[in-house]
Order: C-alpha cells, then structure tokens, then sequence
C-alpha cells in the first residue's frame, strides 16, 4: 500500500514564484510530464516567465535539442495563476520559491497546510532557510522539506534536499524520486546547516577569490580563467557570482552569517557596495563584468 506521500499520488506540481529560478523549475516539471502551475502574485512576472519559457522552448526546438511535440506538451502542461488558494487546491507537490523572506515564506506555508491536499508534501526551494522555519506553521510539518535547486535549473543537476528534525522518511523518499523523475541527481543532506553542501563549498571559493581580487594580486578576469583552466570549474567565481545575482550572494551571506556569527561568512563590503550601486550581476546588466 502507497504510504499518503508516495510518489504514485504525485501528477500535479504547483511551483509559487515566477522568478528566475520559480519558472524553470515548473518548465523542468512539465518536461518531465507533471501538470504544473506557475503561481505568483504578479501578471507581469507570470507574462515574463510564459515569455521566457516560451522563447526557450522555441530555441531548443530550432536547435534540434528538443523534439517539438514534446516542447508543445510541457507548454501545454504548465499553467499560470495569480491565485494561491485554487491552484493549492488540487496539487500534489508544491516547490515554493518565491522571496527569500520569512515572514512571507511562513503566510505562504501556513495557506498551504490549509488548503493543500492532505497527502501534499510541501518543499521550499530556499537555499537560506531551513524548512523547519516554516514546517510548523503547516500543520503537516512532517511533510515538509527543502529541495534546493540550482541556477539554471533547466540545466543543473544537483537537486538538494535537506530534512529537518520531524520530515518523515516518506517524505525524503518522495522528494528525492521525484527529483530523480525530473532528470536531477538528487542529495541527501541530513540535518539543516546554513548553505546546505553547495553554497558552503561556492562560498569557500568566493571568499579566496574576493580575498585574492581585493588584495590586487590577480584581476578578476584571470581568477575565472584560473578555476576554468586549472580547475575544470565551468565558469570562474566572479562570473558565477554574476550569474546567480550579487543581491542573492550578499542576501546569502547576510542570512548566514546571522545563523553562524562566524567571521568568514561575514558579507562582502565589495558586493554589498555593489548591490547598493544597482550592479546586480547579469540581470541588471552589470555586476564585476559588463553584460550590456
Ligand atoms: N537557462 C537555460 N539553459 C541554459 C542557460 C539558462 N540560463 N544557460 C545555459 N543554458 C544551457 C544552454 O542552452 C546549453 O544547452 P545545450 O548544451 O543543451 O545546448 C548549456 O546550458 C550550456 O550552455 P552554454 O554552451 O551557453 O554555456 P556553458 O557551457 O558555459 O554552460 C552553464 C552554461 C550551464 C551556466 C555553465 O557555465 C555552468 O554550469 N555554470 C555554473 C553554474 C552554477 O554553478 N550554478 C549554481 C549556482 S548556485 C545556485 O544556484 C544556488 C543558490 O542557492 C544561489
């Protein structure tokens, strides 16, 4: 018998947040064959992600990297909602990504627990907060997670997903096969620890690399060249931070410095600078390279 949470009684995945992380989840969902709705307060930013997913789709095709039934059927199978409470309603499995902000993070959970179905597991994406923050507003906290995925998450593969003390092991199974069904590799990460695996080991290597630039011992654009060439990293640390968005990286270090109080994650004056400047990485146009 299929315990409430087992991955049989998932077909229907509700992703809240159209962002830039929020859209390509859903995309990776409806790929993978899940009706998916893409919830988020604002039109615009649903109309920006339909856009973006679209345009993406119709790239793929013409690249011949995607078969065009199969880019009609995910297109097909997303939706897009303002509306929280309906599109709660029928899913199965929510991935929230929405603002990195907790009081808005627990009203969310808190809707959910009430208006989810029961079986739902409820999963955030946030890569700062640990789900324990919001799992007992549910009221359902033992199907409550993280999955963590990364940017891009058409791309990337890793899938993090991280239990708090009372996440049922049904609950941790369900999740990493589902990851596994999205075409992700899903880890394990046992107990909540500020960054989880990934943004611990990317922040050890930002620091070097800012210690390094801020001391004038190498430019920024031979670091990257150094953790592509000697490394094997696929793009340097300046160039990632650039990608995943300068507000994101001191926002990070902010939240998990105040977890740890430890001096090395301290925010970086630099960036902290920077993102007051409006340099915001790729997405503003500007960031330590020039995108415009
Ligand atoms: N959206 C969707 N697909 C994208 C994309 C995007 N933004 N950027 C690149 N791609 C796809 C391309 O279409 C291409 O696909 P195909 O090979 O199938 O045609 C593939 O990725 C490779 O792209 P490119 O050839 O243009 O460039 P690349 O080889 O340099 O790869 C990259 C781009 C995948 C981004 C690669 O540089 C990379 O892996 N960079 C590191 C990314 C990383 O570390 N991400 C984690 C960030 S941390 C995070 O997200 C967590 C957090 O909490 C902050």
């Amino acid at each position: 018998m299929s315990t409430p949470t087992s991955i049989e009684n998932i077909s229907t995945i509700l992703v809240i947040g159209a962002g830039t992380m929020g859209r390509q989840i859903a995309m990776t969902a409806a790929l993978a064959g899940y009706a998916t709705t893409i919830q988020d307060i604002s039109e615009d930013g649903l109309a920006a992600a339909r856009a973006e997913l679209e345009a993406w789709a119709a790239g793929r095709v013409a690249k011949g990297k995607l078969n065009g039934e199969t880019a009609a059927a995910a297109l097909g199978a997303l939706a897009y909602s303002t509306d929280l409470d309906s599109s709660a309603a029928n899913a199965d499995f929510v991935i929230e990504a929405a603002t990195e902000r907790l009081d808005i993070k627990t009203q969310i959970f808190e809707r959910l627990g009430k208006l989810a179905p029961a079986h739902a597991i409820l999963a955030t994406n946030s890569s700062t907060l640990g789900s324990s923050k919001v799992a007992e507003a549910t009221g359902r906290a033992a199907q409550v997670c993280n999955m963590h995925f990364f940017n891009p998450a058409l791309v990337m593969k890793c899938v993090e997903v991280v239990r708090h003390e009372s996440t049922s092991d049904a609950t941790v199974e369900t999740t990493m096969e589902l990851a596994r069904r999205l075409g992700k590799e899903p880890v394990l990460i046992n107990r909540e620890i500020p960054g989880f695996i990934a943004n611990r080991l990317m922040g050890a290597v930002q620091r070097e690399a800012l210690f390094l630039a801020d001391s004038g011992i190498a430019s920024i654009e031979d670091i990257d060249t150094t953790a592509r060439t000697a490394l094997g990293h696929p793009m340097g640390p300046f160039a990632l931070m650039d990608l995943v968005g300068l507000d994101v990286i001191d926002f990070i270090a902010q939240a998990t410095h105040a977890e740890t109080g430890a001096a090395e994650d301290a925010p970086n004056p630099r960036i902290a600078s920077m993102v007051s400047e409006g340099k915001l990485g790729r997405k503003s146009g500007a960031g330590f390279y020039d995108y415009r």
